[in-house]
């Protein structure tokens, strides 16, 4: 994408750890119900071990596939890692860093996730890159000082919208099914967005920036109408086919 350019919709999917090969039905009823077109782009992101079946069965049909993360490293000494381009070969065209889960789950600080954005970056791979507060935070009214100072630590320098896409979860929206109120997705979606166009210029203008935690059909809608809202990172829902595409026919 050129800079300056209106960013598009994103709707992805993050399957977490959920999903063995026969769910590779759920992708492909994905597909099938985008046979007559989608108003944004589909990116379903499963487990490493379906990245490659999945790639093959629906890549050329509409839905990109993705990943939910990598190590910094090209290759080497590292067991039971994978690297960006490895995921790359085996068809992700995207890499989902710097997940909430994955902050907790293995402590990855804001330095490791810039470290593995510069990586996807490497391979020619799409950085979706998360940020978000958790309830405590908000509660103290941390919640934009903690989303931007993730956002500062976490994107390399030559982060642009071509290759890197911001995510903005609230840690107590993500599978709970709370969801924060527009007025609040607004508020620090438009703290992104001028972050973005004060450190890149113009082109902070052009990054997409996805909203993530509790989307489901009856409340897409409204999520991305909100303002500097250019699609979703959808978890419980990505898993079933009819709720997915529910989200999908939302995007304007
Ligand atoms: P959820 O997860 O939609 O199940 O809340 C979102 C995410 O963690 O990406």
């Amino acid at each position: 994408m050129a800079e300056g350019d209106a960013p598009g919709v994103l709707i992805a999917g993050n399957w977490k750890m959920n999903g063995c090969r026969a769910d590779l039905s759920v992708i492909e009823a994905v597909a099938d119900g985008l046979a007559s077109g989608a108003k944004c782009d589909v990116l379903v992101c499963p487990p490493a071990p379906l990245i490659a079946l999945a790639h093959d069965k629906v890549a050329a049909r509409g839905v990109a596939i993705g990943a939910q993360d990598c190590h910094v490293a090209v290759s080497g000494a590292h067991t039971g890692d994978l690297s960006a381009e490895m995921l790359k070969d085996a068809g992700a065209s995207a890499i989902i860093l710097g997940h909430s889960e994955r902050r907790s789950d293995h402590g990855e600080t804001d330095a490791e996730v810039r470290a593995k954005t510069a990586a996807a970056h490497r391979a020619g791979v799409t950085a979706i890159v998360c940020v978000g507060e958790t309830a405590g935070q908000r509660q103290s009214g941390l919640a934009q000082a903690v989303v931007l100072r993730q956002l500062a630590g976490s994107l390399p320098d030559e982060a642009s919208p071509a290759n890197t896409v911001i995510a903005y979860e609230p840690v107590w929206a993500i599978g709970t099914g709370l969801v924060a109120t527009s007025d609040d997705i607004a508020q620090i979606h438009k703290a992104i967005r001028d972050a973005l166009i004060a450190r890149f210029g113009p082109a902070g203008a052009g990054f997409k920036i996805l909203y993530g935690g509790s989307v489901k059909p009856g409340n897409a809608e409204e999520i991305l109408n909100v303002a500097n809202v250019n699609g979703a990172l959808v978890g419980g829902a990505s898993l079933k086919a009819a709720d997915f595409l529910g989200i999908i026919a939302a995007c304007r």
